[in-house]
């Protein structure tokens, strides 16, 4: 299916300018063409191992083909969220991490900014919630601000054993059921197409809950362009034919083995070189309020797929950067001062934007007070980008390396080639690292260990394992 023109696709496309990262402006702190060319080979077998193993299910890559083969379930999907938009005052999604991030990322960067807070007519659809923690107090003040039986709720989870997503659906479901809702009439399940425990909770139904599938080989954290962010995006009426097609058009842009013909390969190749530079902290730095949360997705894709104990040799390389999210221009009065001073383990990389959805002019005045009267006249559209480019340039001549992605304006279109182009990044360099990207057996470890404090059959031998830790140490605690 065509999206638009190939003039307008064009004239949206994400580019990355690395320009700052190279010697030609940071010297010696740079990277060096030569140093670009020994990386070809590597940049090459990540390309090749990407391209042989894409939609593999057992590899976790089923979401190289999110955009390509969703046709029946996106055409399902819109039809749900209207039915949703007309019978519903709110809509939350219960669930967290991958079944989270995406959904609210996709909220924060293509709704008004205040939407909860617009009258229902320019609103158009529910008001919308996303509970990704089982923090009590969030919880009542969810409760304290929606009509449960006028909500539907989203529940996200493919194993359906996710404790802080099932301790969120115990919950809503005793107060639905208390108030006489039959829980299929208010609740949409999003989670693995066989297994796991909502398909349990469904059959106990009749089979009465409409289910989406996550598919089988897509991780939570991959997972924003399958139903698991496809369904909220519709049911708050955004374009998610143009996030799919904006996904595949980068996927396009990405089709050459070439670091500079294939932005993804490029992003991965500065990051391993950087990386094996001891640049070990990765900041993300969009100047826009709407990618704010991009941050936070992007910062689970990095985090969860790179931190590994182990490499595909068996050898303990404890890979990985640490993801930092930060905002232009609001961090620059927090952060930059360490970005431009502080120690050289860091690459920041930019979110930069041609054109914002408004430019909101700056009055004049103060004419003769100079410090303030220059503003008048300009838009705050100038002011931010000019900040942008001046924290740019700043880390450039301390010698800091910084990159930048940017989007010619914030749209599904242009945020479907962004998710895109990051998570090719962050397949590239997994790969480069040789590791298995795509699974987590931190967080695994993590879930376990709560299950047995928690007390739930068959970890009596964690509990035992926690239990026999040694105890904490008074002198220890001031
Ligand atoms: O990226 C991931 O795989 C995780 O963040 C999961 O999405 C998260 O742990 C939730 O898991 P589940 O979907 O099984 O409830």
């Amino acid at each position: 299916m065509a999206y638009k023109t190939k003039d307008w696709r064009n004239s949206m496309r994400v580019t990355v300018d690395y320009n700052y990262m190279m010697s030609k402006s940071l010297g010696d702190k740079g990277i060096t063409d030569t140093e670009l060319r020994q990386i070809k080979d590597k940049a090459q077998e990540a390309f090749d191992y990407v391209a042989a193993n894409r939609g593999r299910d057992d590899l976790y890559m089923g979401w190289t083909e999110l955009p390509y083969n969703q046709e029946a379930i996106v055409n399902d999907i819109i039809a749900t969220a209207k039915e949703v938009r007309k019978k519903f005052k709110y809509f939350v999604v219960l669930g967290i991490g991958g079944s989270a991030l995406g959904p609210i990322m996709a909220f924060n960067a293509l709704k008004h900014l205040h939407y909860n807070e617009l009258p229902q007519k320019l609103r158009g659809g529910p008001k919308f919630y996303v509970e990704d923690n089982v923090d009590p107090v969030r919880m009542q003040a969810l409760l304290d601000v929606i009509e449960p039986e006028k909500t539907c709720f989203n529940v996200i989870s493919k194993s359906g054993a996710t404790s802080e997503t099932m301790t969120q659906f115990l919950i809503i479901s005793d107060i639905l059921q208390k108030k006489g809702v039959n829980l299929p009439d208010n609740m949409i399940f999003t989670t693995d197409a066989s297994r796991g425990n909502l398909i349990k909770i469904d059959e106990k139904f009749g089979g009465k809950f409409k289910k989406y599938v996550l598919p089988d080989g897509v991780g939570g954290r991959f997972s924003e362009l399958c139903p698991v962010g496809l369904l909220p995006a519709a049911v708050l009426g955004i374009d998610i034919k143009g996030m799919l097609a904006g996904a595949a058009y980068m996927d396009s842009l990405c089709s050459k083995p070439n670091i500079a013909k294939n932005p993804a390969l490029a992003c991965a190749a500065l990051q391993y070189i950087s990386m094996k530079q001891g640049k070990n902290i990765h900041v993300l730095m969009p100047y826009s309020d709407n990618l704010k949360l991009m941050a936070d997705w992007y910062c689970q894709l990095w985090a969860e797929s790179l931190g590994k104990a182990v490499d595909y040799a068996g050898n303990t390389v404890n890979a990985g950067t640490t993801p930092v999210k930060s905002l232009g221009v609001t961090d620059q009065h927090s952060q930059v001062q360490l970005y431009i001073e502080g120690p050289f383990d860091k690459v920041i990389t930019f979110i930069s934007v041609g054109k914002y959805a408004t430019p909101m002019p700056i009055a004049h005045g103060c004419e003769d007070i100079p410090d303030v009267g220059f503003l008048g006249g300009h838009t705050m559209q100038e002011l931010i980008q000019a900040e942008n480019k001046a924290t740019a340039y700043a880390l450039m001549r301390a010698g800091r390396m910084n990159y930048t992605i940017n989007l010619p304006e914030v749209n599904a279109f242009t945020l479907g080639q962004l998710m895109f182009l990051l998570e090719m990044q962050t397949a590239y360099t997994g790969a480069m690292l040789n590791i298995n990207t795509f699974n987590q057996p931190g967080v695994e470890n993590g879930k376990k260990a709560t299950f047995a404090l928690l007390g739930k059959k068959g970890y009596e031998e964690k509990k035992a394992e926690i239990d026999s830790a040694p105890a904490l140490d008074d002198k220890y605690i001031v």
